[in-house]
């Protein structure tokens, strides 16, 4: 599994003596570099790589672009390459290390709350090619470094997308929500991102390909998946998920007695949506699209209580009685 440090910027020159790279490179995007490219260059003496920011460019021509300059700088599978950034940057990162040479070195410098407790954590990569992420690899990061400073500049926006997997945790880890209903204010502290950090490196630890329990970190993804889908993009993804975990908290009412009112006090609490935006059976049948779902049947990750879910198929009807009660 990958080794995930937590403290600034000064803790590379020791991560990266210890690889001792042939070169270094930066891959960054065009709003991070302003704020956190220079000091991230000062320490590691890298080359830098900037991309436009936005997930439009979460592409193959990126990725096309990255490998071209890479090859041009003389960069060899000894090179360590290091993704600066939100998801967007790790994800192409990674998915640039894996391939160029067969695998190069990485590292992972997550700068949005959603990068730090989940796209730069777990070894997935992946680029959109005709559908969000279907191009990608398992590729687990050299080192992950979480700097908490880093999301001082990050809009209020993105903050609260990244919430949405936060308050994820909540449901699955009763530490995590302990904290979270604890917290002052709405900024994460690290010591929350730290602990929703673990959860996912426990479930990962289990299973990285994804084959059985690490399906629980899909809770709220189920409906969260279609609902973005269906707004086209234009809600983020965090946003999706909340409503999403509103959804699996009726579903764990239903068949669990799972009390909803936990998911709906913390969504509120972060300002996260909690109702359905769309038709409960536009929404089903997107869900039964996706990629995940299992011929046409909807397999769920239902809670059964603070700490405890069930991945099971679920009833149709009880998916859309779940939606009407969130509509
Ligand atoms: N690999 C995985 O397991 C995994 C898991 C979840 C999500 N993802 C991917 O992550 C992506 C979404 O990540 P995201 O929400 O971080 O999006 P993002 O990378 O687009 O970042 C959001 C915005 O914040 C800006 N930004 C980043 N850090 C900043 C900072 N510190 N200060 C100011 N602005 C900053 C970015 O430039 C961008 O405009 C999606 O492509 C998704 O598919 C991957």
């Amino acid at each position: 599994m990958e080794k995930v440090i937590f403290g600034g910027f000064s803790e590379l020159p020791p991560l990266l003596s210890a690889l001792s790279p042939y070169k270094v490179a930066v891959l960054t995007d065009s709003n991070v570099a302003p704020l956190w490219l220079e000091p991230l260059l000062e320490v590691t003496g890298a080359e830098p790589l900037i991309i436009p920011a936005g997930e439009e460019h979460k592409n193959v021509n990126t990725v096309v672009s990255l490998w071209e300059k890479l090859q041009k700088m003389g960069f060899t599978r000894k090179s360590l390459l290091i993704g600066l950034g939100g998801g967007v940057v790790t994800d192409i990162a990674g998915f640039v290390a894996s391939t160029y040479m067969r695998g190069t070195l990485l590292g992972l410098v997550p700068t949005t709350l959603l990068a730090q407790v989940d796209a730069a954590i777990g070894g997935k990569t992946g680029v959109n090619f005709n559908g969000k992420n279907m191009i990608g690899t398992f590729y687990v990061p050299d080192f992950v470094l979480v700097s908490h400073e880093t999301l001082s500049t990050l809009p209020p926006e993105e903050l609260m997308n990244g919430m949405g997997e936060v308050v994820k945790y909540a449901i699955l880890d009763r530490s995590v929500y302990k904290l979270l209903t604890g917290l002052h204010g709405t900024s994460p502290t690290e010591g929350l991102v730290r602990e929703c950090i673990n959860v996912k490196l426990r479930v990962v630890m289990e299973d990285l390909r994804e084959g059985g329990r690490r399906r629980v970190l899909n809770l709220g993804h189920t409906a969260g998946h279609a609902i973005e889908k269906l707004s086209d993009y234009s809600l983020k993804h965090g946003f999706a998920v909340a409503i999403g975990l509103m959804v699996a908290a009726n579903v764990g009412e239903e068949l669990y007695g799972f009390d909803p009112g936990k998911v709906e006090e913390l969504l509120r609490k972060f300002n996260l949506p909690t109702r359905l935006p769309f038709e409960p059976s536009d929404v089903l049948g997107e869900m039964k699209l996706d990629k995940k779902a299992w011929y046409g049947r909807i397999v769920f990750v239902v809670p059964v209580d603070i700490g405890d879910v069930s991945v099971e198929e679920v009833d149709e009807e009880v998916i859309r009685r779940a939606l009407e009660a969130v509509r």
